[in-house]
């Protein structure tokens, strides 16, 4: 059984780590904040401030670290310091473990932020010494630990084909469909990709919802009838080939359709607004495929 640190020990890691105790794991929570510490021990965890690798058997280091928003893009802060904090233990390390990039990060992070921070901060060679992984988390914050343990898709990155292989011996035994890229920043798309779309359904349906309104009619009705007669609701593949805009007669003409109607009731619409002139970027120029 390999060893588990979870560097980063809130909602994700603790979901985690709890996750893989419960499968038997030696498990290890690292946080900086006391608080937090005094929490995971009143528990009988295993919680300490620092990261020692000193003699650590092959392990997976889970680097669940938060990535809040700034308002304007992702604050990296916490990533950079707990980064760099496993670097230097990774100096110490006598094995080659497996640092995985659990948190919710920009397309790029592992390989253009976290890697040099290892390789700078332990002075040894990533895919050598240690080998890194993109593991995104899908867990929902209310129900994180139940989600942990029955997952409906695991998505895996790493350029180590080995790595790859012993993350998902790891995870497999919860369940659910596994996938593989070998590009970390693929998985880390991934999760940005599925955040914004369950954003744009939402939006979507209460943008309908503030002209169904105006209308005097009632949405939910509507809206549960739609779910199961648009394609784009109850197939998976439907409309997700990028670079593929929407042409025919139907959706050009009832997009903008629905946008006059809207116009004359007074309501905004800048999602369907921005729904045409996608279409019409696409259609227009070269960057659609060929
Ligand atoms: N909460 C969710 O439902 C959820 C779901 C999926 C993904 N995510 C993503 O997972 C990541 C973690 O989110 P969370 O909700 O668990 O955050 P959180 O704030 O609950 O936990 C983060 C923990 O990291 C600790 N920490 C901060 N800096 C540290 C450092 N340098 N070293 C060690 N520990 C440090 C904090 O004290 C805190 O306990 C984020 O990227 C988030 O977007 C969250």
């Amino acid at each position: 059984m390999p060893k588990i640190f979870i560097v980063g020990s809130g909602v994700v890691g603790t979901a985690t780590g709890k996750g893989l105790l419960r499968a038997d794991h030696d498990v290890t929570f690292i946080d900086v904040s006391a608080h937090r510490l005094d929490h995971l021990r009143s528990q009988g965890l295993d919680a300490h401030d620092s990261l020692d690798l000193k003699g650590a058997p092959d392990a997976f280091i889970f680097l669940t670290l938060p990535t809040p928003s700034t308002g304007h893009g992702y604050d990296l802060t916490a990533f950079q310091d707990g980064s760099a904090a496993v670097g230097r233990a990774l100096a110490d390390a006598t094995n080659p473990h497996v640092v995985v990039v659990r948190s919710t990060v920009p397309p790029g992070t592992a390989e253009g932020l976290v890697k040099p921070l290892l390789e700078k901060y332990s002075g040894r060679t990533s895919g050598e010494d240690f080998t890194l992984a993109s593991n995104p988390e899908f867990l929902r914050a209310a129900s994180a630990v139940e989600d942990f343990r029955h997952p409906w898709m695991t998505v895996i990155a790493s350029r180590s084909t080995r790595t790859r292989e012993r993350l998902a011996a790891l995870l497999a035994p919860f369940g659910g469909e596994i996938r593989f890229f070998t590009d970390p920043a693929e998985a880390e798309f991934v999760k940005c990709a599925h955040n914004i779309y369950n954003a744009t359904k939402i939006s979507f349906w209460n943008e309908m919802w503030l002209v169904s309104r105006t209308l005097g009619l009632d949405l939910d009705p509507i809206a549960q009838t739609v779910a199961r007669s648009a394609e784009a609701s109850y197939n998976p593949y439907y409309g997700i080939r990028g670079g593929s805009p929407y042409g025919g007669v139907c959706l050009p003409k009832d997009t903008r359709g629905f946008l006059a109607l809207a116009d004359g009731l007074g309501v905004d619409m800048p999602l369907l607004t921005a729904v045409v002139r996608v279409n019409e970027v696409l259609s227009a120029s070269r960057l659609g495929r060929p």
